[in-house]
């Protein structure tokens, strides 16, 4: 997002480094939105943190630390009212002035597995990529607008790239939603598309697909099942995508677009 080229080698701090950048995260308050959040304002950005709640968002956005001295900002954003997503991003540039980095993280659920899920409820989960995508294309837009570079991470998951096994959810809960498997690799592909069409307006698109990073709302013995799945025999822990989210948003990740960056303990490297 450097705006010019500079006559000496950046260091790896500068690269990292988001202090003057607004990063606007979605789902803020989540199990992984909060870790991010607090990541993109630990690097130095001013983060527009949005919940569907105004005082969850407010809330959330006051816990984060403060990069000299300057507010972060909680709004309220709902992407599945794609609507309303225009006023949304209206009052995120009302208050934080621009925005150079989006994450689209917020999901809505749909637990239904493929033997129960009606047409209607596949339809819904989807919706969550149209959230996406119109969100992602304000972004564009108004860096257009801007004439700046921007930096759009998506999140995915490593059901947009395999199945779960069935045998790890057998007896204690629905296995994962086929709707989330075909809504999560459209994402990924999504991704590449809009990269794509978008490099000649300086803004990168990005996925980042985390591996199991259950909350502490799993359904009891699914954690130890899916330990069993994996190579490094344990689940991911949140701040284990602190790393891998500063890198997407910033300068770091400055040549690369159209990619997918898969963070799971090798769910998917057997
Ligand atoms: N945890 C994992 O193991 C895992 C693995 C792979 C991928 N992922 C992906 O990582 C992302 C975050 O997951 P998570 O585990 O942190 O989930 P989470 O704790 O449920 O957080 C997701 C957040 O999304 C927000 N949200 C819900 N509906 C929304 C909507 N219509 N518009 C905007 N935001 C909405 C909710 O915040 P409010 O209620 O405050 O609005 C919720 O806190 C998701 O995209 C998920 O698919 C997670």
């Amino acid at each position: 997002m450097r705006e010019t080229a500079t006559d000496r080698e950046p260091t790896v701090q500068e690269l990292f480094d988001l202090s003057g950048k607004v990063a606007l995260i979605t789902g803020g308050t989540g199990h992984l939105g909060s870790a991010m959040a607090r990541a993109l304002a630990e690097a130095g950005a001013t983060v527009v943190l949005t919940s569907r709640s105004t005082d969850k968002a407010v809330a959330a956005a006051a816990t984060l630390p403060r990069s000299k001295g300057i507010p972060h900002v909680g709004i309220a954003l709902d992407h599945m009212k794609t609507d309303q997503l225009g006023d949304a991003f209206a009052r995120a540039l009302d208050h934080a002035g621009r925005i150079d980095v989006l994450i689209d993280n917020g999901h809505e659920a749909e637990p239904a597995d493929w033997s129960t899920i009606t047409p209607e409820q596949f339809t819904g989960q989807l919706a969550n990529a149209s959230g996406y995508f119109t969100l992602a294309r304000l972004v564009r837009d108004h860096a257009v607008s801007r004439q700046a570079p921007a930096s759009v991470v998506f999140l995915g998951s490593m059901y947009g790239l395999v199945a779960s096994y069935p045998d790890a959810y057998e007896g204690i809960c629905p296995a994962s939603s086929v709707a989330y498997h075909a809504l999560k690799g459209g994402i990924v592909q999504m991704t590449r598309h809009l990269a794509a069409y978008w490099a000649a307006d300086r803004v990168r698109v990005n996925c980042l697909s985390p591996g199991p990073f259950p909350s502490e709302h799993a359904p009891d013995g699914l954690v130890e099942r899916l330990c069993t799945k994996l190579p490094m025999k344990r689940m991911g822990q949140p701040y284990e995508l602190k790393g891998a989210v500063v890198f997407l948003a910033s300068d770091a990740s400055g040549f690369m677009t159209g990619q997918n960056l898969v963070i799971d303990g090798g769910w998917t490297a057997w």
